[in-house]
């Protein structure tokens, strides 16, 4: 039995220092939005979505660090989510991760332009993973012969030839996973019908839609885009989409019940939001018990799907504690 904590601890010591190797240095006279921006990347978060991705980078066989501008843009671009849910016109809420929320610190202007400058930045960084396609020396495909900088392995031969380099392909399939899971279809998506249905009544589909689009999106991205980096087949990326779609459900339930149960301390932002915002919620619509028993419900199903793909302990384990995580 491996010793939960302290694996986790080390993931998050390593999420950090990938992230702080990818945050805008702070200079030039727009200064004052990157401090914005590292203010709101660096006050903490659990990093569930760069863990996820990586974890299950290595469960598919990946062994490249094609995956760190990847975690680093993911977690970006989920901060950037929270920014600007924090906005007064949305949820008006005034502290996360422990910390007075971006707009409080620094104003609504730069808590808006902060929000923008991490999505965009999210893309600059997810795109220094084509530096992975061509750039290892031990690659013996000779590339100098064509203009196109990509490199020339597939995954299989890069496994015979001892090379790190990743194929083009699978890392222009994980920027359209990226960049769909946090748009329109994805997480803005979610959280427009999230808006729109505030202080109406909301049916059981809608709140499906807003759960799956708003949070499931980015988890959704985080379970396929490991897998497609690592090149993995298309039906194992099909079925990791299926569990990230219920981790993401599963961990949206809890987030409503945290709501309603918790307190600030603890959770690090406020309590009562939904309520003060007059939010249809998992609870209101359900009742606690079912929303208590469909977070474990959809959590083992998640685990049991995962584990047709592939092995990996310590995220089934991750996956098991989040049922019962208190923030
Ligand atoms: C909060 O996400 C917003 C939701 C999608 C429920 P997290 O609970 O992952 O927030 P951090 O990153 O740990 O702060
Ligand atoms: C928001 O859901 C999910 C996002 C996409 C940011 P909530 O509004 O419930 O998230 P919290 O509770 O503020 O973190
Ligand atoms: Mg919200
Ligand atoms: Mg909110
Ligand atoms: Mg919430």
């Amino acid at each position: 039995m491996m010793e939960f904590d302290k694996e986790m601890n080390i993931r998050v010591n390593y999420i950090d220092e990938v992230i702080g190797k990818h945050l805008p240095a702070k200079e030039g006279m727009q200064v004052t939005v990157i401090e914005a921006m590292n203010y709101s990347v660096l006050a903490g978060g659990k990093r569930l979505r760069p863990m996820i991705l990586c974890e299950i980078y290595k469960m598919c066989g990946g062994t490249s660090k094609v995956v760190e501008p990847f975690m680093a843009a993911i977690e970006m671009i989920h901060t950037y989510s929270l920014v600007h849910d924090d906005l007064p016109a949305m949820d008006n809420d005034d502290y996360r991760r422990g910390k007075l929320t971006t707009h409080k610190k620094f104003g609504e202007d730069i808590g808006i332009l902060a929000g923008d400058g991490l999505l965009n930045f999210a893309y600059e960084t997810m795109l220094k993973a084509f530096d992975f396609c061509y750039n290892d020396s031990s690659c013996n495909n000779d590339r100098s012969s064509n203009n196109d900088r990509s490199c020339d392995c597939d995954s299989t031969s890069n496994k015979e030839n001892n090379c790190d380099c990743v194929s083009v392909k699978n890392v222009i399939n994980s920027c359209k996973i990226l960049s769909e899971k946090a748009g329109i279809y994805g997480m803005v998506g979610g959280q427009t019908l999230d808006v729109l249905l505030t202080n109406k009544t909301m049916n059981e589909e809608q709140l499906d839609f807003i759960f799956l689009l708003k949070t499931g999106a980015l988890l959704e991205a985080s379970f396929t885009i490991g897998a497609e980096l690592a090149g993995a087949s298309n039906q194992d990326i099909h079925k990791l989409l299926e569990v990230g779609k219920k981790v993401g459900l599963a961990f949206q339930i809890q987030d409503d019940i945290l709501d309603v149960i918790s307190s600030q301390e603890v959770l690090g932002k406020p309590v009562l939001s939904d309520e003060k915002n007059n939010k249809t919620t998992y609870v209101t619509l359900y009742g606690m018990k079912k929303s208590l028993s469909d977070v474990e419900k959809l959590s083992k199903e998640a685990i049991e799907l995962l584990k047709i793909v592939g092995n990996n302990e310590f995220l089934e384990q991750l996956i098991l504690k989040l049922i019962h995580r208190e923030k």
